[in-house]
């Protein structure tokens, strides 16, 4: 067998997020401008050597892979990768999972299961018609509530993503818990991070978790949960409902002491770090040397990986990375 993934911190890499696209049909405010220029669809890994990697890191310890873009669900032949690594799940891979905008969940759900996932996380940061329009730039949130119900409804368990923004959806939190404890779903909370150009004021927008959690607190009744996914979350349940209430704090309670996961992008870069531009090309190593390539490329930026982000909201700097948050889907 070849060598476990485990960096030179000793952290192991068990996670590996599979950004399947750049593209998005939203333009949250937080992640791209309004402007943007995607990739030619040429510089992108085909599906089969998206697969090809994938498998070369479940045969090397990955446990859990997550697809997210972009929004995954605008590839075309996203139905098709989703068949093709579903058939690792139980051979080495414990989960297959997404991140998606939601647009065309109630299209995509029945396949979803089909191929063995079981829980996706669903990015929603308002339930009002106008406010989500005007964060998404583009979206309509009754086809997303209808996305999100659809999918639930075909059995798979939903996370709704919420980037806390101070001033836009500030007074929607408790809100959204109450909707996700009656719906039926799991809420994670997360703080805005740094990554790339957007036309928004970070430091105008940010809003710590500390204050937030205090606030529910005083509204909910909070229990420490020990569930972990392996992803960055810390979890509490809203008693007497099956609701999970995540906090994903990067910038308030940093989590990289236990980071186990790296990302690879659409065009076959594998970055280190979601903080850093520490990579390695496995779309040049694959193509140009094979499996032996590939391993090797993995072990080079593997021995680079940081040991923490740098992320900072201060008045007057710039974000941690030029690249925006869709290039590695977060
Ligand atoms: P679960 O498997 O449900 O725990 O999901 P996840 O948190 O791993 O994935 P998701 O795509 O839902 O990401 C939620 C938020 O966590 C996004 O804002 C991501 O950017 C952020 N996130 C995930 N992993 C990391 C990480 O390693 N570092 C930082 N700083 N943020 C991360
Ligand atoms: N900070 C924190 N989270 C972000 N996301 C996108 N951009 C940012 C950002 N700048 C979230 C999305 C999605 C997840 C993959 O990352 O809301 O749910
Ligand atoms: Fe698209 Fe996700 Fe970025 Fe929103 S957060 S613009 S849905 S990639």
């Amino acid at each position: 067998a070849f060598d476990r993934l485990v960096d030179a911190h000793g952290r192991a890499i068990r996670y590996l997020r599979i950004s399947v696209t750049d593209r998005c049909d939203l333009r949250c405010r937080y992640c791209m401008a309004e402007q943007m220029t995607f990739l030619p669809k040429s510089a992108l890994l085909s599906l089969e050597e998206i697969a090809i990697i994938a498998e070369r890191f479940v045969a090397r310890g990955v446990t859990k892979i997550r697809l997210s873009g972009g929004e995954p669900l605008v590839r075309r032949d996203v139905g098709e990768l989703v068949r093709r690594l579903g058939d690792l799940v139980g051979h080495g891979l414990d989960e297959l999972t997404m991140t998606t905008n939601g647009t065309r969940l109630a299209d995509h759900a029945p396949a979803l299961l089909a191929a063995g996932m079981r829980r996706i996380n669903v990015s929603l940061d308002s339930l009002d018609a106008d406010r989500f329009r005007h964060i998404t730039r583009h979206g309509d949130v009754a086809q997303v509530i209808g996305g999100i119900r659809a999918a639930r409804d075909a059995g798979l368990r939903i996370k709704i993503n919420m980037v806390a923004l101070k001033g836009l959806n500030e007074d929607e939190i408790g809100p959204m818990l109450q909707w996700c404890a009656d719906e039926g779903l799991d809420l994670s909370l997360i703080e805005t991070m740094p990554l790339g150009a957007i036309d928004e004021d970070r430091v105008d927008r940010f809003l710590p978790l500390t204050r937030v959690f205090d606030d529910l607190s005083a509204r909910f009744p909070l229990e420490r949960d020990s569930h972990r996914t392996g992803g960055p979350a810390r979890y509490w349940r809203v008693a007497g409902t099956d609701t999970r209430l995540g906090l994903i704090s990067p910038l308030t309670a940093n989590f990289c002491d236990g980071c186990n996961r790296v990302r690879l992008t659409t065009e076959g870069k594998l970055y280190m770090c979601l903080g850093h531009d520490d990579q390695v090309d496995l779309k040049a190593a694959l193509r140009d040397g094979g499996i032996g390539a590939l391993d090797a490329a993995i072990d080079r930026g593997l021995r680079e990986k940081p040991l923490r982000h740098d992320f900072r909201i201060e008045a007057g700097s710039a974000p941690a990375v030029t690249r925006h948050m869709s290039v590695t889907g977060g």
